[in-house]
């Protein structure tokens, strides 16, 4: 038997224990072991859940048991996450998590801890939720160099984008979403970018080896967004999703979270609803593409237990992989003045509009949505568009990159 301790129990840690339980047959079937939980920590009480009885208030109560072995980290935050992350990993305890906060911010060192004390930090539920992605870059497309990642990689935003589109208001979407679970305890978070953001950087840390920091990093969440960008963006052949994007130039990594337009030959603007998708270019395979609920319960809980199994699967076994991640230095922020793309520019259709636009951005295909005239510029940093924007003269609307 595996006994199990579970850290906070919220959404995604009732969603373990439920996982555990529920499938307890199949996972004892695929790992030839029972795994278990013995011990809940958290503040509250649980008197009508069935595992009720496994709640403690005592981090110790696990920290100091023996006979746990693994434990699932879902506190969410910082601290203590990090705290009691770091305690059980010093005890001899395999740790897995979801927490985006704790791996994006202390991933290098608690990797290391795990390795010094022969166990395994595992965060396959990190980023995606239930998609499995964290595994198959570590493991699957180790023969690779990894060039570029893009991703949709928060649910909750998807979600609103898409019920924004049927017609709903952005409070209301966001109201469903969080009744729905995916949202974040302070949903600024989703709608701000800043899980994207943690996101990307751990993809970013998998993909270069390099943990940038998640404030250091360019961060835009979808709250200007209107209806008339969805609009534009349909009428140039686009949706709209909020990107997170990494790539590494001339040693350096480049980390993002913005709203991008994305052409819809690019399979990640067919991804609705809390769905995520994240693709990424490796020089050997190509592209690849992850798909799967982003967000939710079960669909997360589900990635926390295959962690937990693949735990239990390589017990007995000194050669498991691990990823290592080297903290960054400024000297491996790109410069992300110089990055460039291509953006959808969308300026009030005063009379000689199309003629100004010409004039500064040359032949484009421009169109026009309501009080708008909008088109796409071709590839430039951020900084040369902003002073061609200027020499228009027109009034700006909206700018928004385009995923190329
Ligand atoms: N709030 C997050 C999301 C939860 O919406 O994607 C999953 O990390």
């Amino acid at each position: 038997m595996i006994y199990v301790a579970i850290l906070g129990f919220g959404v995604v840690g009732s969603g373990a224990a439920e996982v555990l339980a529920s499938n307890r047959a199949v996972i004892e079937k695929n790992l030839g072991k029972a795994v278990t939980v013995k011990r809940i920590l958290d503040l509250r009480e649980f008197p009508d859940s069935p595992f009720g009885h496994l709640v403690t208030h005592d981090f110790n109560d696990i920290l100091n048991d023996p006979e746990i072995s693994v434990v699932a980290e879902m506190m969410g935050g910082s601290h203590p996450a990090y705290d009691f992350t770091k305690a059980c990993l010093e005890a001899g305890k395999h740790v897995v998590t979801s927490n985006k906060e704790v791996v994006a911010r202390f991933g290098a060192e608690l990797l290391e801890i795990a390795a010094a004390h022969g166990v395994r930090y595992l965060f396959e539920a990190s980023v995606g939720g239930g998609i499995p992605v964290i595994r198959p870059m570590v493991n699957d497309l180790a023969s690779n160099e990894i060039e570029r990642v893009d991703g949709i990689l928060n649910g909750t935003t998807n979600y609103i984008l898409t019920q924004m589109i049927a017609g709903a208001t952005f409070e209301n979407a966001l109201k469903e979403a969080q009744a729905k679970g995916y949202a974040e305890a302070n949903p600024a978070a989703d709608v701000e970018g800043l899980d994207a953001a943690r996101k990307i950087v751990i993809l970013a840390a998998l993909s270069f080896g390099t943990l940038l920091s998640p404030d250091k990093i360019h961060c835009e969440g979808i709250t200007k967004l209107t209806l008339a960008d969805v609009a534009v963006a349909k009428k140039l052949g686009c949706s709209i999703k909020l990107i997170g994007h990494t790539e590494r130039s001339n040693g350096k990594v480049l980390a993002m979270v913005s709203p991008r337009l994305v052409p819809l030959d690019n399979p990640l603007s067919g991804i609705t609803d809390v769905f995520n998708g994240i693709l990424v270019d490796a020089n050997m395979v190509g592209k690849v593409m992850f798909y799967g609920a982003g967000a939710g319960k079960l669909p997360t809980a589900s990635a926390v237990v295959a962690d937990i199994i693949d735990i239990v699967a390589h017990m007995e076994s000194d050669n498991v992989r691990a990823p290592k991640f080297t903290v960054a230095t400024d000297a491996d922020y790109a410069d992300f003045s110089a990055y460039a793309c291509r953006t959808c520019v969308a300026f009030e259709n005063t009379a000689g509009a199309a003629e100004k636009i010409a004039a500064v951005f040359g032949d484009v295909k421009t169109v026009t949505e309501g009080d708008r005239i909008a088109f796409i510029s071709d590839e430039m940093t951020e900084k040369t568009l902003t002073d061609l924007i200027a020499k228009t003269d027109l009034t700006l609307c909206s700018r928004i990159r385009v995923l190329g």
